[in-house]
């Protein structure tokens, strides 16, 4: 062999390598990939707990007639999480949740959209145990509107999730009551804008709003709030509650509130406090008798102020949510 074949074979091995080693690496990334895809099919293989009854019935429209009657849920067995819950709702009211965290309030609404199937006791819908209509009949009643909204595809696609049979002047006009046609019209490809994973490039009041007008397209019988102002600036909270009240007129709702604002307007407070219902009443009669409901709302002004004060504290960030 040549001084000059040696060179260059040397040289030749060079780029073999390489690609040699990475078809090692490809081999450890599919091992990962497949373990991984396993474990996804796992979970998906997982039985559902809450099914359909055998002779579930369907409902096409509920009045919104809600009746928790001596309602216990455990998710753990032996631990209680609501005890002996009763709440009797007419259609069109409005009912709030108040207490600390942890004491059962987001509960309640999982139960009745039937996440999980009460314990002992039932609930009733337009006088039906929930457990007699369909699961499909029955989550079409019923609407949610989350403090953290989960947002992906495009806007389009996310406000027709509430009901895809929706017509595109239903879509328009659903954005325009949840107050955010012109800030979707004003995005480069208007309805067609995608939102990424949980809507990362909106700002808050923004997917707040996308996420009522998905339940103004569902327009549905029952409206379950979640702490659905809690992450927004005063300011804000302005315009989606002015969104909320057109959303909330006729229509039963429950709505989880950590602001005075929104409770003060509900037709009857119920005050929960591990897991029981410690004092109900409307806002006045709550305010001249109730000892824990005063306390609670006190607590809440007094955290309020301290978020407002904190908000304030960082211009930056607030403006890069609200301008990306
Ligand atoms: N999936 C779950 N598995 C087990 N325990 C749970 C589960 N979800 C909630 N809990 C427990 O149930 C209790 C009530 O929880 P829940 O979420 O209803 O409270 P909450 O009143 O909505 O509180 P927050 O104001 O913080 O939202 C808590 O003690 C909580 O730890
Ligand atoms: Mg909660």
């Amino acid at each position: 062999m040549t001084v000059g074949e040696l060179v260059a074979i040397t040289m030749y091995l060079g780029p073999l390598y390489q690609p040699l080693q990475r078809l090692s690496e490809l081999n450890l990334v599919l091992a990962n990939g497949i373990a991984a895809l396993a474990r996804i099919f796992d979970l998906m293989d997982q039985p559902a707990r809450v099914k359909d009854h055998p002779n579930a019935m369907h409902i096409e429209r509920a009045r919104g007639a809600v009746e928790f009657r001596s309602v216990w849920f455990e998710y753990r067995p032996g631990k209680p999480v609501l005890e002996d819950i009763n709440i009797s709702v007419r259609p069109g009211q409005t009912i709030a949740l108040v207490g600390q965290s942890g004491s059962g309030k987001s509960t309640i609404t999982k139960l009745l959209l039937r996440f999980y199937d009460v314990t002992s006791g039932c609930i009733l819908l337009d006088g039906i145990d929930i457990r007699n209509i369909s699961l499909r009949s029955l989550r079409r009643q019923i609407g949610l509107v989350m403090q953290e909204p989960l947002l992906s595809g495009t806007i389009r696609e996310n406000i027709l999730y509430g009901n895809p049979a929706a017509t595109e002047r239903q879509l328009i006009e659903a954005a325009r009551m949840a107050n955010c046609l012109d800030f979707v019209l004003s995005l480069p490809n208007g309805f067609d804008t995608e939102v990424g994973e949980r809507g990362c490039h909106l700002s808050a009041r923004q997917r707040q709003r996308l996420t009522i007008a998905r339940a103004f397209v569902k327009d549905p019988a029952i409206l379950i709030l979640d702490e659905a102002t809690s992450s927004l600036d005063p300011e804000s909270e302005h315009l989606v509650n002015q969104a909320l009240r057109c959303l909330t007129a006729g229509r039963t709702t429950f709505v989880i509130a950590h602001r005075l604002a929104t409770v003060v307007n509900a037709d009857w407070i119920i005050v929960l406090e591990a897991g029981r219902v410690v004092e109900q009443g409307t806002h006045e009669q709550l305010l001249t008798k109730s000892r824990i409901f005063a306390k609670l709302i006190s607590r809440q002004t007094e955290h309020t102020a301290s978020t407002v004060v904190a908000r304030q504290q960082q211009p930056l960030r607030s403006y890069r949510a609200v301008g990306s």
